[in-house]
């Protein structure tokens, strides 16, 4: 087993082997300045997990080391070094969503690295240089892997950050299963061509739902991520105040729940929100849920257990993101507009389904085999579609674009870019306050203008609705 592990082996820094149909020209990363200061071994592979109850049958998922929503917690400033080793049967690679990094370390099959076959390993070299809650996935078939939950969570620590009285982590994600435990079809045509195909078994870390303990009168601190393939979830909290205080792991001024509309932080697909819920003082219970379906999912209940010292008003804010802040009055324009590919926007660039160099593509990017949507009338290879799209955008290091994002499906859109976090400037919906996110969700009708200043790389642009991705809404900026 050693020996075929080590059998694979690609050092990031030097494994530029994205084919020259992409003319990589990019300055490699200096790997030997790059001092780790921590490391770990990312090993992706089965495991067993009763996801019915205790009562219920186990499901055969998939994990990092053994552990469903494997937690890392590092403090900012840590140099990483993060090995994957792939111990699943199919290829694979690992992308650490929402960190800023160097391109070639980003996961991306063909487009960053080479697939990682069964077996093999890769190294990522990462300077966690922006606190906050942030995550890490596969980017190779990911309604099939990242369906059956291969998926952890980084926490990026700030000594900075104010003093909680308690904290928690909550990973929000859905599962298809049929009573005996094992799957249904992760994708079907009808969702993936509409809203996604949903999960009926609710799950937070794992369980139906978690009780928490937090003091009366505390201030609790909860990370709540989404990570399932599909579902948009509306996060409401009753029974204490809370504050929206982070997006995406960036801190913003925090804003009361209550004063949102409807009183609730809606969330797509692998975003990611940090509250700040005050307890109350007489004891009583806070539920925290998603309000968005007729019936509500109520997954975390926080029980008093013993009281503060000193009590605080709150709310408790973050320390300011320091990210690079786009020069909005130098900066470029660019547009892009979601697509149905039935809408025929997007391009008929199909081959005959026989076609080998497709066919190697295709396996490479680890995709669907049909394509239903598109940007800006491109798509990214599916089916027979032989090559990738040309760049959506070229872009300059260090210049500033404020990127518009319009929707004209029927469907809403969390869309991402990687290696970036962009400032949601407006949304044409008047919805969104302004912040710092990596993902943003874009409604049916809705534009919504983000800016951000770009880092070099060749950096995918995509929905985060998995099965939208795998048939075709994706894209790349080129920053040179
Ligand atoms: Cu969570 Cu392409 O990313
Ligand atoms: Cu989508």
């Amino acid at each position: 087993r050693r020996a075929f592990l080590g059998a694979g082996v690609a050092f990031g820094g030097m494994a530029l082997l994205a084919p020259s149909r992409t003319g990589a020209a990019r300055a490699p990363f200096d790997v030997s300045a790059f001092k780790p200061t921590q490391e770990v071994t990312l090993t992706a592979g089965e495991m067993e997990l009763k996801l019915l109850g205790p009562e219920g049958p186990a499901t055969r998922i998939l994990a990092y080391d053994g552990t469903p929503f494997r937690t890392l917690r590092m403090p900012r400033g840590t140099r990483l070094k993060a090995t994957f080793v792939n111990g699943i049967d199919e290829g694979s690679t690992l992308h650490f969503h929402g960190i800023r990094m160097p391109n070639e370390f980003d996961g991306v099959p063909t487009l960053t690295q080479p697939l990682v076959q069964p077996g093999g390993r890769f190294v990522h070299l990462l300077p966690l240089d922006d606190p906050g809650t942030f995550f890490f996935h596969p980017h190779c078939d990911e309604t099939g892997q990242a369906g059956k939950g291969l998926a952890g969570v980084l926490i990026v620590e700030d000594s900075r950050d104010p003093v909680f009285d308690a904290e928690h982590v909550l990973c929000l994600k859905d599962w298809r299963l049929k009573e005996d435990g094992s799957y249904l079809p992760l994708s079907e045509p009808d969702g993936a061509s509409k809203a996604g195909t949903f999960g009926a078994t609710r799950t937070v870390n794992g369980a139906a739902s978690v009780e928490l303990k937090a003091p009366a009168g505390g201030h609790v601190r909860l990370r709540i991520l989404n990570i399932d393939s599909t579902r948009i979830m509306d996060i409401g909290v009753e029974g204490g105040e809370a504050w929206l205080i982070a997006v995406d792991g960036h801190a913003l001024p925090p804003v009361r729940l209550d004063d949102l509309p409807d009183g609730i932080w809606r969330m797509g697909p692998a975003q990611r929100i940090d509250l700040d819920i005050r307890m109350p003082a007489d004891g009583s219970p806070v539920t925290v849920g998603d309000y968005r379906a007729a019936d509500i999912y109520q997954f975390a209940t926080l029980t008093a257990a013993g009281k503060v010292g000193k009590s605080r008003k709150g709310p408790l804010a973050l320390p300011k993101a320091e990210l690079p802040k786009p020069a909005l009055k130098q900066a470029t324009r660019f547009s892009f507009t979601l697509q149905q590919a039935t809408d025929q926007a997007v391009k008929d660039i199909a081959l005959p389904p026989d076609d080998p160099l497709a066919k190697a593509l295709i396996d490479s990017l680890c995709v669907g085999s049909t394509t239903y949507w598109g940007i800006q009338s491109e798509s990214w290879p599916t089916g027979t579609r032989r090559n990738l799209p040309p760049p959506l955008a070229r872009m300059e290091e260090g210049a500033s674009y404020v990127v518009e994002i319009k929707n004209e499906t029927r469907f809403p859109h969390p869309v991402h870019l990687h290696g970036h976090a962009f400032e949601v400037m407006s949304s044409s919906l008047g919805r969104l306050p302004r912040h710092f996110a990596d993902t943003v969700l874009v409604q049916p009708g809705e534009a919504v203008e983000t800016a951000f200043v770009a880092a070099r790389g060749d950096w995918v642009f995509h929905c985060h609705i998995l099965e939208h991705m795998e048939t075709g809404m994706m894209g790349w900026f080129r920053v040179v």
